[in-house]
């Protein structure tokens, strides 16, 4: 086994409240990575809605993709390797690859709500037990859906957490959620996953409401997190087509600026944030305890 500063860091893409931008920064990231920072990627769309998968790769089974499925991969019938679909390449070495998704995850994702036997460390399992995969790539992303199961899984996997929110007192609340469980995840099974930012998106600097969130939302993270952005809402982010190279969109100057800097801002917390270590063997029962609400 190689050392481990040879592995792909792992980042969860994570908020259990649904549309505040996971999938965006999942792609984002994913082609900035590549793209600029000339790094291999691996995307796991950890969705059931499969809107990585759509928006990445939508022509992902033309292209004699795999057939299998992050289901097959988090119910261990196939190992990681024979469940990635290759994906874009461009140049100085950069790729993007995925593992696609499909409403089949939601199956498993039931199987997480009853928290049968290992099911708790099954994607920490996958990964940790892939060296091969994990030595071929810099940087795997998983895109969360929303709700806490799958996403529990991702955290307890994950060496790095980004997390996207709005300025709205809902959003601030689902965070303080997220928020708890990865204290409670940290505490028990990982050294810490470690959370590289908050991106507040969507914000609308006309809206004193929106000032007043972000103003309150950025005195709570203070003591425990970074802010990152904020990143306007802009159409140009929902004209950009699907499968498109991020080169490719003509925005304009001022998104490209901002987007660059939050981007930017990522890849170098991305990069500094240590590999996990895991505190638990695989077969211990006790995050099984934990996705049961213990
Ligand atoms: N800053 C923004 N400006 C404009 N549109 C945005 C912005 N952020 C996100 N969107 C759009 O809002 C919609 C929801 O965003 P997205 O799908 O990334 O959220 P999500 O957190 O992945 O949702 P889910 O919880 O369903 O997975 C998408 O159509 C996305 O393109
Ligand atoms: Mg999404």
């Amino acid at each position: 086994m190689n050392s481990k500063e040879n592995k792909a860091k792992i980042v969860a893409i994570a908020n259990q409240k649904g549309g505040v931008g996971k999938t965006l920064f999942t792609r984002l990231l994913a082609h900035y990575l590549a793209e600029v920072k000339h790094r291999k990627v691996l995307v796991i769309d950890f969705d059931s809605q499969a809107h990585s998968t759509i928006r990445i790769l939508p022509d992902w089974a033309e292209r004699g993709g795999s057939p299998r499925d992050t289901s097959d991969m988090i119910s261990g019938r196939r190992p990681l390797a024979e469940t990635i679909t290759k994906g874009h390449e461009y140049g100085g070495g950069g790729r993007i690859d995925l593992v696609v998704s499909s409403n089949l995850l939601a199956d498993e994702e039931t199987a997480t709500a009853y928290a049968a036997p290992g099911k708790g460390l099954a994607l920490r399992d996958v990964l940790y037990e892939a060296d091969d995969v994990l030595e071929s790539y810099d940087v795997v992303l998983i895109d969360n859906g929303p709700g806490p199961m799958l996403q529990r899984l991702s955290i307890a996997a994950a060496d790095a957490i980004l997390v996207p929110m709005e300025p709205t007192e809902e959003s601030r609340l689902s965070t303080e959620a997220i928020n708890a469980d990865m204290r409670r995840i940290a505490k028990r099974y990982n050294a810490g996953p470690c959370v590289i930012g908050y991106v507040i998106n969507r914000y609308d600097p006309t809206s004193h409401r929106m000032a007043h969130l972000y103003e309150l939302t950025a005195s709570d993270l203070g003591k425990q997190g970074f802010i990152l952005g904020p990143i306007r809402r802009r159409g140009a982010y929902e004209n950009w087509p699907d499968g498109a190279p991020m080169s490719s969109v003509k925005w304009p100057a001022e998104v490209r600026r901002e987007i660059n800097l939050t981007l930017e801002a990522i890849c170098d917390r991305i990069e500094q944030s240590p590999h996990q270590e895991a505190k638990f063997a695989s077969s211990d029962s006790k995050i099984d305890e934990l996705l049961a609400g213990g």
